[in-house]
Protein backbone atom coordinates (compact mmCIF):
# COMPACT_ATOMS: atom_id res chain seq x y z
CA UNK A 1 0.00 0.00 0.00
CA UNK A 2 1.49 3.04 -0.69
CA UNK A 3 0.83 6.43 1.06
CA UNK A 4 1.71 10.11 1.08
CA UNK A 5 0.97 11.93 4.24
CA UNK A 6 0.48 15.72 3.91
CA UNK A 7 1.66 18.00 6.85
CA UNK A 8 1.69 22.06 6.47
CA UNK A 9 1.26 23.41 9.42
CA UNK A 10 2.47 23.77 13.52
CA UNK A 11 -0.30 21.29 14.92
CA UNK A 12 0.03 18.98 12.14
CA UNK A 13 3.51 17.97 12.80
CA UNK A 14 2.68 16.11 16.30
CA UNK A 15 -0.64 14.26 14.76
CA UNK A 16 1.61 12.57 11.32
CA UNK A 17 3.99 12.05 13.48
CA UNK A 18 3.03 8.86 15.35
CA UNK A 19 0.49 7.76 12.13
CA UNK A 20 4.02 7.54 9.92
CA UNK A 21 5.48 5.51 12.95
CA UNK A 22 2.89 2.70 13.22
CA UNK A 23 2.37 2.48 9.74
CA UNK A 24 6.32 2.13 9.42
CA UNK A 25 5.79 -0.53 12.38
CA UNK A 26 3.77 -2.80 10.04
CA UNK A 27 5.85 -3.39 7.45
CA UNK A 28 3.11 -3.67 4.83
CA UNK A 29 3.14 0.22 3.67
CA UNK A 30 5.31 2.43 1.24
CA UNK A 31 5.04 6.32 2.68
CA UNK A 32 6.18 9.64 1.46
CA UNK A 33 5.52 13.04 3.44
CA UNK A 34 4.92 16.43 1.78
CA UNK A 35 5.30 19.22 3.45
CA UNK A 36 2.90 22.22 2.11
CA UNK A 37 5.30 25.28 3.43
CA UNK A 38 1.91 27.18 5.55
CA UNK A 39 4.87 27.22 7.85
CA UNK A 40 8.39 27.51 7.43
CA UNK A 41 9.70 29.25 10.27
CA UNK A 42 12.01 27.21 12.41
CA UNK A 43 10.34 27.60 15.48
CA UNK A 44 6.98 26.60 14.02
CA UNK A 45 8.29 23.68 11.48
CA UNK A 46 11.81 22.65 11.64
CA UNK A 47 11.94 22.29 15.41
CA UNK A 48 9.73 20.29 15.45
CA UNK A 49 10.59 17.65 12.83
CA UNK A 50 13.82 17.65 14.79
CA UNK A 51 11.85 17.56 18.12
CA UNK A 52 9.19 15.24 17.24
CA UNK A 53 11.83 12.52 14.80
CA UNK A 54 9.80 13.33 11.62
CA UNK A 55 11.62 12.12 8.45
CA UNK A 56 12.58 14.77 6.22
CA UNK A 57 9.82 15.89 3.91
CA UNK A 58 9.93 14.02 0.34
CA UNK A 59 8.78 16.58 -1.16
CA UNK A 60 8.42 20.50 0.27
CA UNK A 61 5.74 22.86 -1.71
CA UNK A 62 7.20 25.94 -0.18
CA UNK A 63 3.52 27.86 -0.78
CA UNK A 64 4.49 30.45 2.39
CA UNK A 65 1.92 32.22 3.87
CA UNK A 66 -0.88 34.64 2.00
CA UNK A 67 -4.69 34.95 2.54
CA UNK A 68 -6.77 32.30 2.32
CA UNK A 69 -7.54 31.59 -0.59
CA UNK A 70 -4.02 32.37 -1.85
CA UNK A 71 -2.50 29.92 0.39
CA UNK A 72 -5.03 27.04 0.00
CA UNK A 73 -4.86 27.39 -4.06
CA UNK A 74 -0.78 27.36 -4.26
CA UNK A 75 -0.96 24.30 -1.95
CA UNK A 76 -3.54 22.70 -4.57
CA UNK A 77 -1.56 24.71 -7.72
CA UNK A 78 1.56 22.60 -6.64
CA UNK A 79 0.01 19.76 -5.04
CA UNK A 80 -1.48 18.39 -8.06
CA UNK A 81 1.14 17.16 -10.16
CA UNK A 82 2.89 15.41 -7.00
CA UNK A 83 -0.20 13.56 -6.66
CA UNK A 84 -0.91 12.90 -10.09
CA UNK A 85 2.54 11.45 -10.65
CA UNK A 86 2.94 9.52 -7.62
CA UNK A 87 -1.10 8.07 -7.38
CA UNK A 88 -0.63 6.69 -3.99
CA UNK A 89 -3.68 4.28 -2.79
CA UNK A 90 -4.26 7.06 0.18
CA UNK A 91 -3.14 10.76 0.92
CA UNK A 92 -3.41 10.96 4.62
CA UNK A 93 -4.24 14.40 6.07
CA UNK A 94 -4.69 15.77 9.57
CA UNK A 95 -6.49 18.64 11.29
CA UNK A 96 -8.28 21.59 10.03
CA UNK A 97 -5.38 23.70 8.53
CA UNK A 98 -5.52 25.45 5.08
CA UNK A 99 -3.15 22.46 3.84
CA UNK A 100 -5.61 20.09 5.35
CA UNK A 101 -8.89 21.18 2.95
CA UNK A 102 -6.19 21.98 0.18
CA UNK A 103 -4.87 18.78 -0.08
CA UNK A 104 -8.50 17.28 0.42
CA UNK A 105 -9.60 18.99 -2.55
CA UNK A 106 -6.77 17.78 -4.74
CA UNK A 107 -6.84 14.51 -3.76
CA UNK A 108 -10.53 13.75 -4.40
CA UNK A 109 -10.39 14.92 -8.18
CA UNK A 110 -7.90 13.08 -8.60
CA UNK A 111 -9.53 9.82 -7.65
CA UNK A 112 -6.98 8.73 -4.64
CA UNK A 113 -8.40 7.94 -1.31
CA UNK A 114 -8.52 10.57 1.75
CA UNK A 115 -8.14 9.47 5.02
CA UNK A 116 -8.80 12.57 7.46
CA UNK A 117 -7.22 12.29 10.71
CA UNK A 118 -9.66 14.46 13.84
CA UNK A 119 -12.45 14.03 11.39
CA UNK A 120 -16.02 15.11 12.57
CA UNK A 121 -14.90 17.92 15.05
CA UNK A 122 -17.25 21.12 14.84
CA UNK A 123 -17.51 24.23 17.05
CA UNK A 124 -20.54 25.55 15.20
CA UNK A 125 -18.67 28.61 14.15
CA UNK A 126 -18.30 29.73 10.48
CA UNK A 127 -16.62 32.82 11.41
CA UNK A 128 -13.65 30.14 12.06
CA UNK A 129 -11.53 29.35 8.90
CA UNK A 130 -10.83 26.05 10.65
CA UNK A 131 -14.50 25.03 10.42
CA UNK A 132 -15.16 25.55 6.75
CA UNK A 133 -11.96 23.35 6.08
CA UNK A 134 -13.15 20.99 8.65
CA UNK A 135 -16.32 20.43 7.35
CA UNK A 136 -15.06 20.84 3.65
CA UNK A 137 -12.73 17.85 4.28
CA UNK A 138 -14.91 15.48 5.66
CA UNK A 139 -17.43 15.59 3.06
CA UNK A 140 -14.25 14.28 0.72
CA UNK A 141 -12.81 12.18 2.86
CA UNK A 142 -13.56 8.00 2.52
CA UNK A 143 -12.08 7.40 5.64
CA UNK A 144 -12.99 9.22 8.65
CA UNK A 145 -10.74 8.90 11.83
CA UNK A 146 -12.74 10.14 15.15
CA UNK A 147 -10.94 11.33 18.41
CA UNK A 148 -14.06 11.75 20.76
CA UNK A 149 -18.17 10.18 20.77
CA UNK A 150 -19.04 14.26 19.46
CA UNK A 151 -17.22 13.85 16.44
CA UNK A 152 -18.97 10.08 15.45
CA UNK A 153 -22.52 12.06 15.97
CA UNK A 154 -21.40 15.22 13.75
CA UNK A 155 -20.65 13.08 10.88
CA UNK A 156 -23.41 11.14 11.13
CA UNK A 157 -25.89 14.15 11.68
CA UNK A 158 -23.91 14.82 8.32
CA UNK A 159 -25.02 11.78 6.71
CA UNK A 160 -21.39 10.24 6.47
CA UNK A 161 -21.91 6.93 6.35
CA UNK A 162 -21.06 4.89 9.59
CA UNK A 163 -18.73 2.42 7.66
CA UNK A 164 -16.63 5.09 6.47
CA UNK A 165 -16.11 6.76 10.00
CA UNK A 166 -13.79 5.00 12.99
CA UNK A 167 -13.17 5.95 16.78
CA UNK A 168 -9.87 5.74 17.11
CA UNK A 169 -8.80 8.19 19.77
CA UNK A 170 -6.12 10.68 19.48
CA UNK A 171 -2.71 10.54 17.96
CA UNK A 172 -2.08 14.40 19.33
CA UNK A 173 -1.97 12.34 22.65
CA UNK A 174 0.18 9.84 21.21
CA UNK A 175 2.64 12.08 20.94
CA UNK A 176 2.08 13.42 24.02
CA UNK A 177 2.64 10.26 25.59
CA UNK A 178 5.79 9.34 23.95
CA UNK A 179 7.70 12.79 24.76
CA UNK A 180 6.13 13.74 27.99
CA UNK A 181 8.67 11.91 30.26
CA UNK A 182 11.53 13.51 28.12
CA UNK A 183 10.22 16.80 28.25
CA UNK A 184 9.97 16.72 32.22
CA UNK A 185 13.68 16.41 32.13
CA UNK A 186 14.13 19.02 30.46
CA UNK A 187 12.69 21.30 33.70
CA UNK A 188 12.53 24.76 31.16
CA UNK A 189 10.39 26.47 34.22
CA UNK A 190 13.41 26.04 36.62
CA UNK A 191 16.02 26.91 34.29
CA UNK A 192 13.75 30.34 34.40
CA UNK A 193 13.92 30.57 37.98
CA UNK A 194 10.54 29.62 38.16
CA UNK A 195 8.81 26.77 41.12
CA UNK A 196 6.62 24.13 39.05
CA UNK A 197 3.19 24.83 39.91
CA UNK A 198 3.91 28.86 40.91
CA UNK A 199 3.19 30.07 36.92
CA UNK A 200 0.64 30.55 33.91
CA UNK A 201 0.74 29.90 30.69
CA UNK A 202 -0.36 31.35 27.98
CA UNK A 203 -1.04 31.41 23.98
CA UNK A 204 -3.24 33.23 21.98
CA UNK A 205 -3.15 33.55 18.02
CA UNK A 206 -6.71 33.16 16.71
CA UNK A 207 -7.31 35.86 14.59
CA UNK A 208 -10.66 36.53 16.70
CA UNK A 209 -8.62 37.23 20.00
CA UNK A 210 -5.25 38.76 18.31
CA UNK A 211 -6.40 40.98 14.90
CA UNK A 212 -8.79 43.02 16.46
CA UNK A 213 -6.00 45.98 18.12
CA UNK A 214 -8.65 46.55 20.59
CA UNK A 215 -9.44 43.07 22.02
CA UNK A 216 -5.56 42.15 21.54
CA UNK A 217 -5.10 44.92 24.04
CA UNK A 218 -7.97 44.38 26.60
CA UNK A 219 -6.98 41.02 26.87
CA UNK A 220 -3.35 41.60 27.66
CA UNK A 221 -4.47 44.16 30.04
CA UNK A 222 -6.41 41.19 31.49
CA UNK A 223 -3.10 39.15 31.58
CA UNK A 224 -1.87 41.89 33.71
CA UNK A 225 -4.25 42.28 35.75
CA UNK A 226 -3.85 38.78 36.59
CA UNK A 227 0.05 38.55 37.50
CA UNK A 228 -0.95 41.49 40.00
CA UNK A 229 -3.94 39.90 41.09
CA UNK A 230 -3.25 35.87 41.76
CA UNK A 231 0.78 36.88 42.16
CA UNK A 232 1.36 34.01 39.30
CA UNK A 233 3.73 35.18 36.58
CA UNK A 234 2.28 35.04 33.27
CA UNK A 235 4.24 33.16 30.60
CA UNK A 236 3.72 33.96 27.05
CA UNK A 237 5.21 32.46 23.92
CA UNK A 238 4.49 34.52 20.94
CA UNK A 239 3.10 32.71 17.85
CA UNK A 240 4.10 34.83 14.25
CA UNK A 241 0.91 36.16 13.75
CA UNK A 242 0.15 37.44 17.14
CA UNK A 243 4.22 39.39 17.75
CA UNK A 244 3.25 41.13 14.28
CA UNK A 245 -0.16 42.36 15.81
CA UNK A 246 1.72 43.44 19.15
CA UNK A 247 4.15 45.22 17.79
CA UNK A 248 1.33 47.30 15.66
CA UNK A 249 -0.16 47.98 18.98
CA UNK A 250 2.89 50.18 19.84
CA UNK A 251 2.23 50.10 23.74
CA UNK A 252 4.86 48.46 25.36
CA UNK A 253 3.44 48.89 29.45
CA UNK A 254 0.88 46.42 28.19
CA UNK A 255 3.22 43.92 27.89
CA UNK A 256 5.39 44.95 31.29
CA UNK A 257 4.28 42.42 33.74
CA UNK A 258 4.44 39.92 31.38
CA UNK A 259 6.79 37.19 30.46
CA UNK A 260 7.32 37.54 26.90
CA UNK A 261 8.57 34.31 24.77
CA UNK A 262 9.42 33.49 21.06
CA UNK A 263 7.03 30.54 19.88
CA UNK A 264 8.63 27.18 21.37
CA UNK A 265 9.90 23.96 20.30
CA UNK A 266 7.83 21.36 21.41
CA UNK A 267 9.41 19.42 23.66
CA UNK A 268 10.11 22.97 25.60
CA UNK A 269 6.26 23.50 25.65
CA UNK A 270 5.38 20.58 26.79
CA UNK A 271 7.75 20.85 29.74
CA UNK A 272 5.79 24.87 30.84
CA UNK A 273 2.33 23.02 30.07
CA UNK A 274 3.31 19.92 32.23
CA UNK A 275 4.50 22.08 35.45
CA UNK A 276 2.26 25.20 34.72
CA UNK A 277 -0.02 26.28 38.11
CA UNK A 278 -2.99 27.21 34.45
CA UNK A 279 -3.23 27.70 31.26
CA UNK A 280 -5.07 30.44 29.40
CA UNK A 281 -5.32 29.42 25.45
CA UNK A 282 -7.46 29.75 22.23
CA UNK A 283 -5.50 26.85 20.58
CA UNK A 284 -7.91 23.51 19.71
CA UNK A 285 -4.90 21.03 21.13
CA UNK A 286 -3.61 22.71 23.94
CA UNK A 287 -7.45 21.88 25.40
CA UNK A 288 -6.74 17.78 24.63
CA UNK A 289 -3.08 18.31 25.73
CA UNK A 290 -3.95 20.14 29.28
CA UNK A 291 -6.80 17.87 29.73
CA UNK A 292 -4.35 14.63 29.77
CA UNK A 293 -1.81 16.21 31.68
CA UNK A 294 -4.76 17.34 34.34
CA UNK A 295 -3.85 21.53 33.87
CA UNK A 296 -6.68 23.48 34.32
CA UNK A 297 -7.47 25.26 31.09
CA UNK A 298 -9.36 28.42 30.55
CA UNK A 299 -9.99 28.69 26.21
CA UNK A 300 -10.66 31.85 25.51
CA UNK A 301 -13.11 31.16 22.63
CA UNK A 302 -17.03 31.21 22.57
CA UNK A 303 -17.42 27.86 21.20
CA UNK A 304 -14.81 24.71 21.38
CA UNK A 305 -15.04 21.48 18.82
CA UNK A 306 -13.47 19.41 21.44
CA UNK A 307 -16.22 19.41 23.56
CA UNK A 308 -15.16 16.35 25.11
CA UNK A 309 -12.47 18.03 27.04
CA UNK A 310 -15.31 20.19 29.03
CA UNK A 311 -16.98 16.58 29.92
CA UNK A 312 -13.84 14.89 30.95
CA UNK A 313 -11.49 16.78 31.52
CA UNK A 314 -9.74 20.48 32.55
CA UNK A 315 -11.08 22.92 30.06
CA UNK A 316 -13.86 25.72 30.62
CA UNK A 317 -14.72 27.72 28.05
CA UNK A 318 -14.28 31.40 28.67
CA UNK A 319 -16.15 34.07 26.39
CA UNK A 320 -17.03 37.21 28.30
CA UNK A 321 -14.70 40.39 28.61
CA UNK A 322 -11.30 40.17 29.04
CA UNK A 323 -11.95 42.07 32.16
CA UNK A 324 -13.67 39.21 33.49
CA UNK A 325 -10.73 36.76 33.24
CA UNK A 326 -9.19 37.28 36.12
CA UNK A 327 -12.22 35.96 38.31
CA UNK A 328 -12.17 33.12 36.00
CA UNK A 329 -8.14 32.24 36.43
CA UNK A 330 -9.16 32.96 40.05
CA UNK A 331 -12.48 29.87 40.09
CA UNK A 332 -10.45 27.38 37.47
CA UNK A 333 -7.50 27.63 39.71
CA UNK A 334 -8.98 26.69 43.25
CA UNK A 335 -11.66 24.02 41.84
CA UNK A 336 -10.06 20.48 41.95
CA UNK A 337 -9.71 19.16 38.67
CA UNK A 338 -9.89 15.62 37.77
CA UNK A 339 -7.42 14.27 35.49
CA UNK A 340 -9.70 12.04 33.25
CA UNK A 341 -9.20 10.55 30.08
CA UNK A 342 -11.54 11.03 27.40
CA UNK A 343 -12.01 7.24 25.92
CA UNK A 344 -9.00 6.00 23.63
CA UNK A 345 -6.94 8.63 24.74
CA UNK A 346 -4.59 5.91 25.65
CA UNK A 347 -1.53 6.72 23.42
CA UNK A 348 -2.82 3.82 20.74
CA UNK A 349 -4.44 5.69 18.15
CA UNK A 350 -1.89 5.73 15.66
CA UNK A 351 -1.77 1.93 15.51
CA UNK A 352 -5.60 1.62 15.13
CA UNK A 353 -5.48 3.94 12.14
CA UNK A 354 -3.15 1.78 10.61
CA UNK A 355 -4.43 -1.55 11.11
CA UNK A 356 -7.85 -0.08 10.11
CA UNK A 357 -6.20 1.12 6.73
CA UNK A 358 -4.76 -1.78 5.60
CA UNK A 359 -7.46 -3.97 6.56
C1 LIG B 1 -2.63 28.22 11.21
C2 LIG B 1 -3.99 27.50 11.18
C3 LIG B 1 -4.55 27.42 12.60
C4 LIG B 1 -3.55 26.78 13.54
C5 LIG B 1 -2.24 27.57 13.47
C6 LIG B 1 -1.19 26.99 14.38
C7 LIG B 1 -5.30 27.89 9.13
C8 LIG B 1 -6.50 28.53 8.59
N1 LIG B 1 -4.96 28.24 10.38
O1 LIG B 1 -2.87 29.53 11.65
O2 LIG B 1 -5.71 26.62 12.57
O3 LIG B 1 -4.06 26.83 14.86
O4 LIG B 1 -1.77 27.54 12.11
O5 LIG B 1 -0.06 27.78 14.39
O6 LIG B 1 -4.68 27.08 8.46
N2 LIG B 1 3.87 33.20 9.75
C9 LIG B 1 5.22 33.29 10.01
N3 LIG B 1 5.99 32.17 9.86
C10 LIG B 1 5.47 30.99 9.48
C11 LIG B 1 4.09 30.90 9.19
C12 LIG B 1 3.32 32.01 9.36
O7 LIG B 1 5.71 34.34 10.37
O8 LIG B 1 6.22 30.02 9.40
C13 LIG B 1 3.04 34.38 9.93
C14 LIG B 1 2.72 35.06 8.63
O9 LIG B 1 2.74 36.44 8.86
C15 LIG B 1 1.32 34.60 8.33
C16 LIG B 1 0.73 34.43 9.72
O10 LIG B 1 1.81 33.99 10.53
O11 LIG B 1 0.61 35.49 7.55
C17 LIG B 1 -0.37 33.43 9.79
O12 LIG B 1 0.05 32.15 9.28
P1 LIG B 1 -1.01 31.15 8.64
O13 LIG B 1 -0.38 29.88 8.27
O14 LIG B 1 -1.80 31.85 7.60
O15 LIG B 1 -2.06 30.90 9.83
P2 LIG B 1 -1.82 30.68 11.40
O16 LIG B 1 -2.33 31.88 12.09
O17 LIG B 1 -0.45 30.20 11.70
Amino acid sequence: MRIVHIVGARPNFMKIAPIMRAFERTGEAEQALVHTGQHYDEELSRYFFEDLGLPRPDVDLGVGSGSHGLQTGRVMIALEPVLARDRPDWVFTVGDVNSTVAAALVAAKLGIRVAHVEAGLRSGDWTMPEEINRVVTDRLSDALFTTEASADANLAREGVPTERIHFVGNVMIDTLEQHRERASTLNVAERMGLDAGSYLLVTLHRPSNVDDPDRLAALLLALGEIVAGTGHPVLMPLHPRTSVRIRELESKELLEPLTILPSLRYLEFLSLMQDAAGMITDSGGIQEETTVLGVPCITVRRSTERPVTLTHGTNRLYAGDPYGLLDAVREALIEEVPVARPPLWDGHAAERIAAITLE
